[in-house]
């Protein structure tokens, strides 16, 4: 759509609205409007009614300042909405771009070295088995090391599969594979969650603790971290905190898309998200309706 278009319609509506209001000038001159309104206004002087349309001019006048700083408003969340996107979408490229980085460095060059192993067994398997049986167990190396790095490319594209192991123990098994990678302790605890919990309730609450995850690793310089997530009647709670640096003043502000991203997921579930400084560190405290996240 190009912005002319999109801004017809508004040009159009004002001029509507000043056909309207000429037309009115017009006609109530004619009938002289005013005057017999002010006339019989004049009667019920002693309730004060003569003062009626001066108080509807400045309740106009009002009406239209309001609007003009709801539009001020619009106009600046559709300018952040935009920066938004636009940041979402090459932090997208920016991942694709790793991505391929990775499997044409690792990749690629694990299946040259195994070709050579395996042109090497088939050169030296009669005149030197010791040699043929050490390049096999290069292989087998090389082959490991290869399926882990699959396994980690899949799980930054995908969460590990929520439907067979369960929003909680999926968050358990993150926390798990964190804690070793991060060596910051992670205590987990979670209670019977229902069966069944609606897959983009999980999807987005495993999202939530991955990005928070993540953030403490980058930003809160913290020894432990404390996940709870469980079940109250429709109420799913999830909280995650550390006993790092918290968030500094204003620093929720920056152009970082993690805590936005949040934000919305768990808006979009009809949920509330609050980010509260503990001191030390930050907790993030999730509610989630569980009715109404399939809606
Ligand atoms: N656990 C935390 N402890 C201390 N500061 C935090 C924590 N989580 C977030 N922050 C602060 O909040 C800011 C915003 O976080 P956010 O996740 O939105 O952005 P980011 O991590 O900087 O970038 P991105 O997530 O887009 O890669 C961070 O820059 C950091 O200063
Ligand atoms: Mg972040």
């Amino acid at each position: 759509m190009t912005s002319n278009q999109a801004t017809s319609p508004a040009w159009r509506d004002l001029f509507r609205v000043l056909v309207v209001v000429v037309l009115f000038w017009v006609l109530a001159a004619h009938w002289e409007l005013s005057e017999k309104l002010a006339h019989t206004l004049q009667s019920y002087e002693r309730f004060q009614l003569d003062e009626v349309p001066l108080t509807l001019l400045v309740l106009s006048i009002g009406l239209a300042w309001f609007a003009f700083q709801r539009t001020h408003e619009v106009s600046e969340l559709l300018v952040a909405n935009r920066h938004l996107t636009q940041r979402l979408m090459s932090a997208q490229e920016d991942e694709r771009r790793t991505l391929a980085q990775e499997l044409h460095d690792e990749v690629g060059q694990a299946c040259t070295a195994l070709r050579i192993e395996a042109a090497y067994i088939t050169k030296t398997i009669h005149s030197n088995p010791s040699a043929a049986l050490e390049a096999a167990q290069r292989i087998d190396q090389s082959s490991l090391r290869m399926h882990s790095l699959a396994r980690d490319m899949l799980k930054r594209l995908r969460p590990p599969n929520l439907d067979s192991l369960g929003l909680a123990e999926s968050i358990q098994e993150l926390c798990t594979s964190w804690e070793r990678h991060c060596h910051i302790q992670c205590h987990c605890l979670m209670n019977n969650l229902p069966h069944g919990l609606p897959d983009v309730l999980c999807t987005a609450l495993y999202r939530v603790t991955q990005e928070a995850l993540t953030n403490i690793a980058k930003h809160a310089q913290a020894s432990q971290v404390w996940i709870s997530l469980h079940a109250h009647q429709d109420v799913l709670t999830l909280s995650i905190s550390d006993n790092g640096r918290g968030l500094q003043q204003g620093s929720n502000k920056t152009q970082g898309l993690g805590l936005t991203g949040m934000r919305e997921r768990v808006a979009s579930l009809h949920g509330h998200i609050h980010f509260e400084d503990a001191q030390p560190g930050l907790r993030i405290h999730v509610e989630v309706p569980i009715s109404k996240a399939s809606s």
